[in-house]
């Protein structure tokens, strides 16, 4: 029996593959390395030690993806592919609905043909559009800003409708905040196609010499320091926190279950700025611009339902954060 890992070579998915090896668990992989590379599954063995089975495969390709199916005995899912950038997705809302939508249609349509009732899906903080309040908990108020939040917010009221329809399905949702970091080794890390849109890949740019500025989105939010405020989550916590609903996953017969995997502490961008530079020594030089629209002031989880539940809890730091991220971009 193996876990089929959708996207593993992309960023929280090659370190989540690492992780889950490193717990004993067997692994499939596909992706169409569209927004990833194959250096990624280089670096997965490196670290563990061991291979896996690999599929160069689209989800839009349903006889490929059902050749994953009738080759392997595959006991559950964990979803990451999809298309992630939010402003490409205000751009091109068709583009991000055909993908992310059909692509997990495709995948729950050929469990379902297998048998194979056991589906985790790489949700995101996103589902919670402007706060009204913060920590946010599961049962926060649910709403969609731009496409791409549509999109996951779809996949989990489709989950969701599916259990109550079926109830062999346990579906776990699992709502991601900001993942940053790599993997210690330096050896697997987060490769951003283009023009990066998120903090520290922009800030990796910057440290690197690749971009001319580096601007906070904005001083006069009602804020500590006037900054937004964000839930950073090392995504080596974060791959653990899969390992975990892999485990409560097994354990259930059936169910429907979100969880927030952050780390309850919200930093503002200059937090995260001073952090990156002092760790790293690096002067960022940096200014002040415009407010990014559609940035909500602060977001960060409440965890505990996931430490009570899947018995896990993030524990590296946002120094271990800034530390990782940059060992991996300054040795790529
Ligand atoms: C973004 C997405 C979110 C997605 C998440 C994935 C938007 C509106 N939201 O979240 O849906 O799930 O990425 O990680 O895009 N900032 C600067 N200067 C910059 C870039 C960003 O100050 O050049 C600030 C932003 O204002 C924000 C913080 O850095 O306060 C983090 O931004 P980002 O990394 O893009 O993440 P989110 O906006 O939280």
């Amino acid at each position: 029996m193996a876990v089929l890992v959708t996207g593993g070579a992309g960023f929280i998915g090659s370190h989540t593959c690492v992780e889950l090896m490193e717990s004993g668990e067997k692994i499939v992989v596909m992706d169409n390395f569209y927004n990833s590379t194959p250096a990624a599954l280089d670096g997965i063995c490196q670290i563990s030690g061991r291979g896996f089975k690999f599929y160069e495969a689209d989800m839009l390709d349903m006889p490929a993806v059902d050749k994953i199916f009738e080759e392997n005995d595959i006991e559950m899912v964990i979803h990451f592919a999809g298309y992630k950038c939010v402003p490409e997705s205000v751009k091109n809302p068709l583009m991000y609905y055909s993908n992310n939508l059909r692509g997990t249609f495709n995948i729950l349509e050929t469990m379902k043909k297998y048998g194979c009732t056991k589906f985790i899906f790489s949700s995101s903080a996103t589902v919670y559009g402007f706060p009204e309040k913060v920590p946010v908990t599961e049962e926060s108020p649910l709403s969609a800003i731009n496409p791409y939040g549509s999109t996951k917010l779809i996949i989990e009221n489709l989950c969701r409708e599916m259990y109550v329809a079926d109830n062999s399905w346990t579906m776990v949702l699992l709502r991601y905040f900001n993942p940053v970091g790599a993997h210690p080794s330096g050896l697997i890390g987060e490769n951003p196609v283009g023009k990066p849109n998120n903090l520290m890949p922009i800030v990796i740019e910057e440290a690197l010499g690749k971009r001319d500025k580096l601007e906070v989105a904005g001083n006069d939010y009602p804020t500590r320091d006037g900054s937004c405020i964000r839930d950073y989550i090392h995504v080596m916590d974060l791959a653990k926190g899969h390992v975990a609903a892999v485990k409560k996953a097994r354990e259930l017969d059936n169910g429907c279950l979100a969880y927030n995997l952050g780390t309850g502490r919200g930093y503002s961008v200059f937090e995260v700025l001073d952090t990156f530079q002092r760790v790293n020594g690096i002067d960022l030089g940096y200014t002040i611009g415009a407010r990014r629209p559609g940035d909500a002031a602060e977001c960060y989880s409440d965890p505990s339902l996931a430490e009570r539940e899947l018995h896990w809890k993030a524990e590296l730091t946002l120094e271990d954060m800034c530390r990782d991220a940059w060992n991996y971009a300054k040795n790529k």
